[in-house]
């Protein structure tokens, strides 16, 4: 991708200007991109990122972003409504997630900027009260291979070992066992997905909590992707493992509103089984000239406008409605779930849910991809097996999204059969399909990587 995608039709500033220009016409330059940009996945073609899709629920958010964008909720006299949102966004995620349940503990939560930001402060909860009750000085934390980076992001940061558990190449689930013989004295907490974002498959998240509960470590649950839609689908009698605060290990949980919660992006849900863990990981700075400083989590300013946004989506939409968006998406998995089983020579991984993955021991499953790709379809591109996997949402559930699926894939699939194990040109990097990088070295891909970060958030010179 260019640096510079527009610059032959816009001026790129490569300075601060000096003179303004008029707002209708900055509006109308952003607005010609933005409408551009949205035509990509309104089709229905693009897998997960636009979780809603519906320009009536984003206009209504905005409006209520308009309200509070500029509030700083650091300042919560000047805007007691930012805590009167933050409390009951917590609180109906804990509804959500039957924390009524919990009798050994006070629940609580933080709302975070995003699944990353959730789970890094649920590591640092986890390493700070460790070190707080149990003296642990070298802590380590247990995750699935299947676990999100966010995971290793966290300990990488906040100086954790962290344990990689393999998974069952079925059913992609979690070894329980090898957890249990690599829990020590300096382990601080381990975790399963509900569901993980490769497979969209559930681990075993009941025999992680009677472990959790059997060593006396705490159990993380990842719902950043599933938490907002798997309840319904319980709800709606589908076949899925109850993951949520009625299971006695599970200590902490985080589930993204900025995914299924239909927000805009920005915020997420960390919840705590007790009060104990949320306040291990606060601040305190108390002899500090600016005054006495302390902060909840690891930002500081922070606008309302998301947090606003944040609340009106889920008190519009109600249970009802996130159930009935729930029961559209999942009707949509199947049926595309149905068509990709109806190939032989593709293979799903596990027993997914909204979100499936599927691979080839025939061809190389990326020559599906190189043939959809021009006609709009973007999956996620997997490794080890290689494997495309898409996350229905709603755009999805459009009429006559599933029928091209069943048309394009058969048509891609007899053009991935005449290609075989031929190199295919795409390949995979997390959040999209990349060209050219199958079987290459760690390091060669580790430069690839840094230069096309480098390219698209520090400009280049002209
Ligand atoms: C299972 C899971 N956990 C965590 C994350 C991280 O969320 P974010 O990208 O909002 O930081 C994702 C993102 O897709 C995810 O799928």
């Amino acid at each position: 991708m260019s640096s510079y995608p527009y610059a032959d039709r816009f001026p790129v500033n490569r300075t601060f200007p000096e003179q303004g220009r008029d707002r209708a016409d900055v509006l109308a330059e952003m607005t010609q991109l933005a409408k551009e940009e949205d035509q990509s996945w309104e089709t229905g073609r693009v897998s997960g990122t636009m979780y809603c899709g519906d320009h009536d629920h984003y206009s209504f958010m905005n409006d209520v972003f308009g309200l509070y964008a500029h509030v700083n909720i650091l300042q919560r006299d000047i805007c007691p409504s930012a805590t009167r949102y933050e409390g009951e966004v917590l609180a109906m995620t804990l509804d959500l997630f039957n924390a009524d349940a919990v009798t050994d503990g006070e629940p609580v939560g933080l709302v975070t900027s995003g699944g990353t930001g959730s789970i890094t402060h649920a590591v640092l909860a986890y390493r700070e009260k460790a070190a707080q009750d149990r003296g642990v000085t070298r802590p380590n934390f247990i995750k699935p291979e299947t676990g999100h980076p966010a995971f290793d992001k966290a300990c990488h940061l906040f100086g954790v070992e962290l344990r990689r558990a393999p998974v069952d190449p079925v059913t992609t689930q979690v070894d329980v066992e090898w957890v249990r013989a690599n829990i020590d004295d300096q382990t601080i907490g381990m975790m399963g997905s509900a569901c993980n974002y490769g497979y969209g498959t559930i681990d075993p998240i009941e025999a992680l909590s009677d472990l959790a509960v059997e060593a006396g470590i705490p159990l993380h649950v990842d719902g950043c992707l599933g938490g907002f839609i798997l309840p319904f689908g319980q709800e709606l009698g589908l076949d899925i493992p109850v993951f949520d605060f009625r299971l006695p290990g599970v200590t902490s949980i985080s589930a993204d509103t900025h995914k299924y919660g239909y927000a805009f992006k920005g915020t997420s849900t960390v919840l705590f089984r007790d009060k104990s863990w949320r306040n291990s990981q606060y601040f305190f700075l108390t002899d500090w000239t600016g005054g006495k400083y302390c902060s909840p989590g690891m930002d500081g300013s922070r606008s309302g406008g998301l947090l606003a946004a944040t609340w009106a989506a889920m008190v519009q939409l109600g249970k009802e409605g996130y159930r009935s968006y729930a029961k559209a998406i999942f009707d949509t998995s199947k049926a595309m779930q149905d068509a990709v089983r109806s190939h032989p020579e593709l293979k799903i991984l596990g027993e997914p849910t909204f979100l499936f993955s599927f691979t080839s021991d025939e061809f190389d499953i990326y020559h599906v991809n190189d043939f959809m790709r021009p006609r709009g379809w973007r999956f996620n591109g997997q490794q080890y097996p290689n494997a495309l996997h898409m996350a229905v949402t709603r755009p999805q559930t459009q009429d006559g999204v599933v029928e091209a699926f069943v048309a394009d894939l058969a048509e891609a699939v007899a053009y991935a059969k005449e290609k075989g194990q031929e190199p295919a040109a795409s390949g995979a990097v997390y959040g999209g399909v990349a060209g050219g990088m199958n079987d290459e070295a760690d390091e060669f891909i580790k430069m690839f990587m840094a230069q096309m970060m480098d390219e698209q958030q520090a400009l280049p010179p002209l």
